[in-house]
């Protein structure tokens, strides 16, 4: 039986052929090649930071957590969106080599590193916040705002986003118009336009149903294919459309929340 220090045995090298460009300096992008020897628990992200280490020290990536929670370091892996701290190095090695470049949509800072200035703008675009027009309940809770399971799951999945920006780079509407808001950000619209709790709807219509909004995209569905964390944005861009058309006849998603009162001094005691 395999014991789990079997994960750390090096089993032979491989080649991983890496996008090399300094946009300040280098006249044109070019491939560095880097031979390493790895293990079966060897991540992308351990043969990076060995390279970087031991190797070239002017290799720049993103990463932060290590552990697929913060969405740092998402790049092109053999051509696909992928969190590298997450994905071992023999899951996708192919004739001996694993070749990355970086996400594609993105303007590059250098190497593998991208510049996420604009996704994040586009994701601050849509306010995702809970909006509130009781602002007095705001500053002087008294209690929870009441929410059921069904409530919840209409928006759950879309919690699990970690802004890695896999599906931005996927989406053949952003490679063409870049002012274009995205599968993330109109994802998030729509996860806080059904929170029951919220009350921003004519806030955020106004951002996603525009020139660059929700109607551009063609529900390729390569956003979702490519999220690692199995969110389905494109099933929220369609479901914000539908939403969008009912608030034109008239309907809206939902009631605001109401307060539940807390027991007397349960809140201030928080
Ligand atoms: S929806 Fe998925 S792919 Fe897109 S930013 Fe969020 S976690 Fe990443
Ligand atoms: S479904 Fe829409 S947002 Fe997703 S990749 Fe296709 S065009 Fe882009
Ligand atoms: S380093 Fe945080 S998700 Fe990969």
């Amino acid at each position: 039986m395999e014991s789990s220090m079997d994960l750390w045995k090096p089993v032979g090298t491989v080649k991983i052929r890496v996008y090399k460009y300094n946009p300040k300096k280098d006249f044109a992008p070019g491939w560095k090649e880097y031979e390493i020897e790895v293990s079966r628990g060897t991540t992308i992200l351990d043969a990076l930071l060995r390279i970087k280490e031991e190797i070239d020290p002017s290799l720049a990536f993103r990463y932060s957590c290590g552990q697929a929670l913060c969405g740092s370091c998402a790049m092109m892996v053999n051509g696909r969106q992928m969190l590298i701290c997450r994905t071992r190095v023999l899951e996708v090695v192919k004739d001996g080599k694993v070749e990355l470049r970086p996400l594609d949509n993105f303007p590059i800072i250098r190497d593998l590193a991208c510049d996420f200035k604009s996704f994040f703008d586009k994701h601050r675009a849509v306010k995702p916040w809970i909006i509130r027009r009781d602002v007095e309940e705001l500053e002087n809770p008294t209690g929870d705002y009441k929410q059921t399971i069904e409530e919840y799951a209409r928006y759950y999945q879309f919690t699990d986003c970690l802004k890695c920006g896999a599906c931005y780079s996927a989406c053949p509407t952003v490679a063409t118009d870049h002012e274009y808001l995205g599968p993330q950000a109109l994802a998030q619209a729509y996860r806080y336009i059904v929170d029951t709790r919220d009350e921003g709807l004519e806030e955020r219509i106004a951002v996603v149903d525009s020139d660059h909004g929700c109607w551009r995209c063609h529900f390729a569905t390569s956003c979702s294919d490519v999220c690692p964390k199995y969110v389905d944005p494109a099933q929220g861009i369609q479901l914000l459309k539908k939403l969008i058309m009912r608030s034109k006849l008239g309907f809206k998603p939902h009631k605001p929340a109401e307060v539940l009162p807390s027991k007397i001094g349960e809140v201030k005691k928080r």
